[in-house]
């Protein structure tokens, strides 16, 4: 069973693609509350850790738990429905919908209206429709979109592209949300803007799973980081605790990373 501070918890969890052992007896636990960074070079596991939470594949070993609950097994849209968004290291935008369309996609989700009726346009889809309005332009505002709203993805900058990806995962109203690499291809303006985004979104309550190559970004922002490499767990602690790691340093080829 979970421990009770943990909104997040991996059990033991291993997954391999045929010879190849991505994940090895996995374990962490994420507090809830926390901005939980999972880093490591290329080819760690860091992704793949984020498509078993999300059920993408099924752990071959092991259990996660979130909130106390058995997340392994469940589908991809079950683990929406239980509190869960992500956000992908290739951005995942509509770009042929404006700001505003996006983010009411993932609102949508959130939608308790049956498709019935919809088509027979009560007054109480007409009531969730205004609620599903006002909560975009919250979002929008939230996210410092809202001047955006009207123009289409496609034309943004990546920066306010990223930003639109984490709007519309926030429209789910998630209790955990996991980013794979926030700040890939941002520019130094755009990454420092995404570190007080991320701060933002774990000041309203939501935890933040957060995996990054910036070491600017993750040493200044996470509260617990988890260093993975080859698939294992090799370091876990406070960022002061990972950058004096002789294990960590190794890890990434005798480089400091930092
Ligand atoms: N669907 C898959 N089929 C086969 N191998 C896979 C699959 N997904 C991941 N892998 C392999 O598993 C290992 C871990 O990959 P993963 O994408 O999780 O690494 P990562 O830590 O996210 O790396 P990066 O920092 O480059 O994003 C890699 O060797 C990768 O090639
Ligand atoms: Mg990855």
């Amino acid at each position: 069973m979970s421990n009770s501070d943990s909104i997040l918890e991996l059990v033991n969890v291993s997954i391999n693609f045929g010879g190849l052992q991505a994940i090895n007896r996995l374990s962490f636990q994420v507090e809830s509350g926390q901005i939980f960074a999972l880093i490591g070079p290329n080819g760690a596991g860091k992704t793949t850790a984020i498509n078993m939470i999300t059920g993408i594949y099924p752990p071959a070993e092991g259990e996660i738990y979130f909130e106390g609950q058995v997340l392994s097994g469940k589908k991809p849209y079950q683990v929406t429905r239980m509190g869960i968004a992500r956000t992908f290291q290739n951005i995942q935008v509509f770009q042929n919908m404006t700001v505003r369309e996006n983010v009411m996609v993932g609102l949508h989700t959130r939608s308790r209206s049956e498709f019935v009726r919809c088509l027979l346009h009560t007054p109480m889809v007409r009531k969730e429709e205004r609620m599903i309005r006002r909560r975009c332009n919250e979002i929008l505002e939230f996210m410092g979109l809202a001047s955006k709203a009207g123009l289409l993805a496609a034309g943004l900058p990546y920066g306010d592209q990223k930003k639109v990806e984490i709007a519309r995962t926030l429209a789910t109203e998630p209790r955990l949300l996991l980013l794979d690499e926030p700040a890939a291809g941002l520019n130094l303006q755009e990454t420092h803007e995404m570190s007080h985004t991320i701060l933002m979104i774990r000041e309203t309550g939501v935890t933040v799973l957060l995996v990054a190559h910036n070491m600017d970004l993750v040493m200044g922002i996470s509260d617990t980081i988890t260093v993975l490499n080859y698939g294992e767990k090799i370091a876990d602690g406070s960022p002061a605790e990972i950058q004096n790691s002789d294990k960590v340093v190794a890890a990434y080829l005798g480089r400091e990373p930092w």
